[in-house]
């Protein structure tokens, strides 16, 4: 066989298998196992402490050694696993699965068990253009709007900056989930910030803001203080008016092309004259393959949701074009986000 075959086909059982790399992570989050190997634990001890098979967790904390997550130290034996091993946090583990971190991402990780039951039902959406059919209790609601809050506490400060705040008196967050741009917005300034989504998720915001303000200890950025709450379905409810702001991350990706183009229409009638929209979404190229975060972001949606996808540059700006916004503007930032912004007339 020639090198070069050899090498693709390499590179084809590395696609095929990358979700080998993915699970032991996943269940390791789910058992909350990096909590346990912070100041070094053997296998078996971590085992007792996650309710676990020994022999299981061993070679489970072996792969997580190779994937960069484990560091293992004191190996003695060559024949059989020993148990005198020893196992930490590498640097990455404990910045980002570890509950005590700032940068902490182990919600995330978790509803990646989430969307891992909905694509493994791909198939069955392609067959259907439907998305994967859900199991009551399968799905994690607060794993869905903490890892928001995790992926974006990364983020919010340069997209709120991007945006700019001068001289935003009042912003909507529509579909503001987990509450984090609506803090960010408030930290930047801005004297009421209305966040708006669905029952169950505004309990989840306001736990989340409560917390992080008690973390924090900042001024001015509370349950009751400058942020407010609106519950509905931005879709077919009314979300208020007299908005300079109206900020939407990451909501237009789950709607059809008519619903964005209905949102994008009553949001411009919600804003005060000389209002602003921001859209906060996927990058993806006009061509719909690239950055391919954007192109596999859109199986996320088809197997999730009824008409989702996510959308082009292009179409962004033309949600607002026809909206009548003007002044249409937009930043590509870290390679795979997009903000999109425009004005209504003063
Ligand atoms: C992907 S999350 C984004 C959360 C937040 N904006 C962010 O960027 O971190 C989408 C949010 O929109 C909310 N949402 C989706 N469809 C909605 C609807 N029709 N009405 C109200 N909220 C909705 C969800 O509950 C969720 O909180």
């Amino acid at each position: 066989m020639n090198k070069k075959t050899i090498e693709k086909a390499a590179a084809l059982r590395r696609l095929w298998s990358a979700f080998w790399q993915a699970r032991p992570l996943l269940t390791a989050v789910n058992f909350g196992l990096f909590e346990h190997t912070k100041t070094g634990a053997s296998a078996r001890q971590v085992a007792g402490r996650i309710k676990a098979d020994p022999r299981a967790t061993g070679i489970l904390m072996d792969a997580l050694a190779g994937l960069g997550l484990l560091k293992k130290s004191g190996e003695k034996s060559k024949y059989r696993n020993s148990t005198e091993s020893i196992y930490r946090n590498t640097e990455e583990a404990g910045l980002f699965l570890v509950k005590d971190s700032p940068y902490y991402q182990g919600a995330i990780v978790r509803h990646a068990d989430n969307l891992w039951r909905s694509w493994s039902q791909l198939d069955e959406s392609l067959r259907t253009g439907k998305p994967a059919p859900r199991e009551s209790g399968e799905f994690s609601l607060d794993a869905f709007i903490m890892g928001m809050h995790n992926l974006a506490a990364l983020r919010a400060g340069d997209i709120i900056k991007a945006i700019g705040m001068k001289g935003v008196g009042s912003a909507l967050d529509l579909g503001g989930g987990p509450g984090t741009y609506s803090m960010e917005m408030a930290r930047a300034g801005v004297g009421k910030v209305t966040l708006f989504d669905r029952a169950d998720v505004i309990k989840i915001a306001a736990r989340n803001i409560k917390n992080q303000k008690k973390q924090k200890q900042e001024n001015g950025v509370g349950n009751n203080g400058n942020i407010g709450f609106m519950k509905g379905d931005f879709n077919s409810d009314d979300f208020g008016g007299g908005y300079d702001l109206i900020f939407m991350s990451n909501i237009l990706h789950s709607n059809s092309y008519e619903q964005c183009e209905d949102l994008l229409g009553r949001a411009r009638a919600a804003l005060n004259p000389g209002g602003r929209a921001a859209i906060n979404e996927f990058y993806l190229e006009d061509n719909r393959i690239a950055p391919l975060s954007g192109a596999l972001f859109s199986i996320n949606m088809l197997v999730n949701t009824e008409a989702g996808c996510t959308y082009t540059h292009g179409e962004l700006k033309g949600f607002l074009k026809k909206a009548g916004f003007r002044d249409i503007k937009a930043k590509v930032l870290f390679g795979d986000a997009i903000v999109v912004t425009g004005r209504v007339s003063g």
